[in-house]
């Protein structure tokens, strides 16, 4: 067991050398607190501004004045910040590193030919009828023209919206609906782990039910053999070049879309989390640059996929917008050979790896050879995101990949949030394994309880921020009174983030998880809601409902209760019914790990179901079921447990 009490200063080199030390934290904390204004406006001095902003922050979290917005009247073009401004001294720089699923396929994209793509697609999509303030749907594999896809959009004022290649057919036209996208760009297929993803049948499958999509994209990748629709699909290779490689950024306001990033909340569908252009920007620049301590020539890789936030902030933008390498890497960690992250590392000499702590679980559990017979010496600095990174994986990471030497920065974010929020600096922060330690300058970190009080000192609650970030998402789209509701009524004048933290008596937070109704399997984030209503909409499910619970690889795992309409037999071919049909309503992310048949579900009264008592039987917390005498029916719930699946 590690205690609190295990705190790794700050190599003494990585100080030295270091962008930010303990000095110059200590320096920004003071300033923005008396120089607010000052300490904002130098952040987005990081960019590039065709008219710099004059209003820095105009922020209120009342429920009467309500409103999110920084540098107002500034005017800029995200995709000429993550490249045109690179070109006099990086033209022939990389950008992009990529490497394929297929060891042996890589490839690279320089500062000039980024440029060039971007520009050519930009005008392609001009062509095509696509202006500003468009939303555009993405859903390609993890390939650089996912990342050309995003910046030509945003060279022209469309707005993107990536939706994960991993999701179904039905998810997709949901997020096209939502946000009435008219334009989509795909690929022929993807690969991944050896295996082809079909994602130019899933966009067909998916536009049945969104008529009025008139174009789409597709690039060719794998080369398959796939239908194309008359009328309808244009192909990426046939077109590039009947245009010009010039592409004028267009000029956008600070506050004008960016993009749309559907993501899972409690309750109902995804939400359209959206982010604007000059906040969010500099957000990205600022983080990256400080967080990951970046240095010019470096080869950063995040291992994100795109049609995450962690892809959008940093496999794109963050790294772009400071003129840096990054690598794109379309495989996964165990394909061919669980050695294959350590693999990449050498051949392309990374420094900075940032992963998931499902992931340095999964192959910790394949034995330290796979990673002790690769180099690793250019690795300079690692970092983990996405859930809560349990000290065990954190010190097999800091052990086994950083040699004990390399610091490990857990950054705490979210999509709402653009970018990180709490996380070391690895020039200014001891570390403790499992801690995600402080709030970056700026960010307003509270503990509250259940009433929204402040909790003082050495406590655990609800993580709120009280103050804004320029990275805050500034609305769900289409839905406003959504985002207030979901994120500034729990606790008035506050940003619920919906985790749970403790806070230590050196001010260090440490995540819980969440306490809404999100959970995360496998760093993916999901909504109970969304699984329970794929469930039901099979023709034998009355009810279900899905809580998460500890699973030693994917952090938490899906388990669903479910109770079959009457007359339907419960059998094992049934249960596996169930799981194939929410991997195709959802994704195959989503799929159930447990199925328990539930003849009933513990209730109240009035009719809610009571998930606490779900979770902790599920969780296996037998012995604190809490008081189920206001039960509809108490029996249900020794029914539950005495049927209750192993996990
Ligand atoms: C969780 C991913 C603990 C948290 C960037 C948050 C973490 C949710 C960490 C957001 C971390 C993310 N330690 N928990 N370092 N990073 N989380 O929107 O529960 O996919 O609310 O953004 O992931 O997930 P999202």
């Amino acid at each position: 067991m590690v205690s609190d009490g295990q705190v790794f200063p700050v190599p003494a080199d990585l100080a030295r050398d270091a962008h930010i030390d303990a000095a110059a934290y200590d320096a920004a904390l003071a300033r923005v607190e008396a120089d607010p204004e000052g300490y904002w406006r130098d952040i987005a001095a990081r960019l590039d501004w065709i008219t710099p902003p004059t209003k820095i922050k105009d922020v209120s979290y009342a429920k009467e004045d309500f409103r999110i917005r920084w540098y107002e009247d500034g005017v800029l073009n995200v995709s000429a910040n993550c490249i045109d401004r690179h070109l006099p001294a990086k033209k022939d720089d990389v950008a992009l590193v990529f490497e394929g699923d297929e060891p042996g396929t890589s490839s690279t994209l320089t500062y000039g030919q980024l440029h060039e793509e971007v520009c050519r697609m930009a005008n392609v999509l001009k062509a095509q009828g696509v202006k500003k303030g468009d939303r555009v749907t993405i859903y390609l594999p993890m390939v650089p023209l996912a990342a050309v896809a995003m910046l030509a959009c945003a060279r022209i004022g469309a707005v993107h919206s990536v939706v994960f290649g991993g999701f179904s057919p039905d998810s997709i036209a949901g997020r096209i609906q939502d946000c009435a996208s008219h334009f989509v760009i795909t690929a022929d297929e993807g690969r991944r782990g050896g295996r082809r993803v079909p994602l130019k049948a899933n966009i067909d499958e998916a536009l049945k039910h969104c008529p009025w999509v008139g174009k789409v994209l597709m690039i060719r990748w794998t080369g398959a053999d796939v239908p194309l629709k008359a009328g309808r699909d244009i192909v990426w290779q046939d077109v590039r070049d009947t245009v010009s490689a010039d592409c004028p950024p267009e000029p956008m306001n600070a506050e004008d879309p960016l993009f749309i990033l559907y993501t899972s909340g409690s309750t109902g569908k995804p939400k359209g989390v959206l982010h604007t252009t000059g906040g969010y920007l500099a957000w990205a620049s600022w983080t990256f640059w400080a967080v990951f301590d970046y240095k010019p020539g470096e080869v950063f890789w995040c291992t994100a996929d795109v049609g995450w936030v962690t892809g959008h902030s940093y496999v794109v933008y963050g790294p772009l917008a400071n003129g840096g390498t990054s690598l794109i890497f379309e495989g996964v960690p165990n394909y061919p050979t669980p050695s294959r992250f350590w693999e990449v590392i050498d051949k392309h000499q990374v420094s900075i790896f940032y992963t998931a702590p499902t992931a340095l679980r999964a192959l910790m559990r394949e034995g330290d050879a796979h990673v002790t017979k690769n180099d690793l010496s250019s690795l300079r600095l690692l970092g983990s995101v996405g859930e809560p990174i349990n000290p065990e994986a954190w010190l097999w990471y800091h052990r086994v990949v950083g040699k004990e030497k390399l610091p490990i920065v857990d950054t705490w974010w979210q999509t709402e949030t653009g970018g990180m929020l709490i996380t070391p600096l690895p020039g200014a922060t001891a570390l403790k394994p499992g801690s995600a330690s402080k709030p970056l300058p700026g960010v307003k970190p509270q503990l509250v309880d259940a009433e929204g009080k402040f909790l003082d000192g050495a406590t655990e609650g609800n993580l709120v921020i009280t103050d804004s970030w320029p990275g805050q998402m500034r609305t769900v789209y289409g839905d406003h009174q959504r985002f207030f509701e979901t994120y500034f009524s729990t606790y008035p004048g506050k940003y619920f983030t919906g985790d749970g933290c403790r806070r230590d008596a050196d001010g260090y937070y440490w995540i819980t998880g969440r306490v809404d109704d999100v959970i995360n399997v496998s760093g993916h984030r999901l909504g109970t809601a969304e699984i329970e209503s794929a469930l039901v909409a099979h023709e034998t499910v009355a009810e279900a409902a899905v809580v998460g619970y500890p699973h030693d690889i994917k952090g938490q795992g899906v388990y669903a209760y479910v109770t079959l309409k009457a007359g339907i037999e419960a059998t094992d071919a049934l249960r596996k019914d169930l799981v194939l049909w929410v991997r195709h309503e959802i994704g195959p992310f989503a799929a159930p790990d447990v199925i328990q048949w539930a003849p009933g579900l513990p209730k109240t009264r009035s009719g809610k179901i009571m998930r606490r008592i779900l979770r902790k039987i599920a969780e296996n917390e037998l012995g604190s079921l809490g008081d189920t005498s206001t039960l509809a029916d108490p029996s249900v719930v020794d029914d539950l447990v005495k049927n209750r699946a192993g996990t």
